[in-house]
């Protein structure tokens, strides 16, 4: 994935009396993914992180540059290579519950993707939902359950699930496991590396907290006010930063979390 002088302002409407609010968001911003890597993107809320994330996944639309998947520019599709862009770049959400339908099994949620990209009998997507909730390591009685009957683990693997059935080639992964406990934030962690050695993903992996993205990133890229602050390898920022505002990311993590 390649990211060129990406911008993405947001147009507000305007109120009755006063100028239009534009927010420029992303003001121009470049970096390469290779196959196979995680780029962690941290920074502090509001800087642009998502903004970010939707615009390479196409939810929003970039106001300038490019973004080069494959070799190809994938900022002007129509809608059908949109569709086809779906398999091959999905998002992982901070909570899957509030795009879970609460009247759907959990079974029919993982479904969805299958039935919708697929032309796979019903016994044959019944078998898909099975393995993948076996590769997010919940049993097959999940099958059956509600939402509501999950916790916020739980819920997150099923929201993991429903992000690889189709087997895309990147995941981004945006504040993925921010909500959770640390326990098991450390279980989901290890869950999507389990999941990139078996399947081969690339991983965006975006979080406010640099104590997670160092844990999952190979390359990092601090951003701030819509501007990348600093960009390299992980380990090598995280031991010495240059810039004083990421110092004061790393200087925000717990003591106790900091050696690990
Ligand atoms: N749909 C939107 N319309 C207008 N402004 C937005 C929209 N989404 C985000 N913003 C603004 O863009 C900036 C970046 O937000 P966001 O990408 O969500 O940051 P982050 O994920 O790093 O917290 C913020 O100032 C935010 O208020
Ligand atoms: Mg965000």
């Amino acid at each position: 994935l390649e990211i060129i002088d990406l911008k993405k302002t947001y147009f507000g409407k305007a109120a009755l009396f006063g100028k239009p609010k534009t927010v420029e968001a992303v003001k121009g911003v470049n970096f390469t993914v290779f196959e196979g890597e995680t780029l962690g993107l941290v920074g502090e809320s509001g800087c642009g992180k998502s903004t970010l994330g939707k615009t390479i996944m196409q939810i929003e639309e970039a106001t300038a540059g490019q973004i080069k998947f494959r070799g190809r520019d994938i900022t002007r599709l129509n809608k059908a290579e949109r569709k086809q862009l779906r398999k091959e770049i999905q998002i992982v959400f901070q909570d899957p519950f509030a795009s879970l339908n609460p009247r759907i099994t959990i079974g029919e949620a993982i479904a969805e993707p299958l039935a919708v990209h697929h032309s796979y009998s019903a016994g044959k997507r019944k078998q898909e939902v099975l393995e993948l909730l076996e590769a997010v390591g919940l049993d097959s009685t999940f099958y059956n359950r509600y939402p509501h009957q999950l916790s916020g683990g739980q819920r997150q693997r099923i929201g993991i699930a429903r992000a690889i059935a189709l087997k895309p080639k990147l995941l981004i992964c945006d504040e993925s496991v921010s909500a959770l406990d640390i326990s098991v934030q450390a279980q989901v962690l290890n869950l999507l590396n389990t999941l990139k050695e078996e399947y081969g993903f690339t991983y965006i992996f975006i979080s406010h907290d640099l104590a997670v993205v160092k844990y999952m990133a190979d390359q990092l890229v601090v951003m701030n006010s819509g501007l990348i602050e600093e960009i390299g390898d992980a380990d090598e920022i995280y031991a010495n930063p240059r810039k004083d505002y990421t110092k004061r990311l790393i200087e925000a993590i717990p003591k106790g979390i900091k050696k690990a």
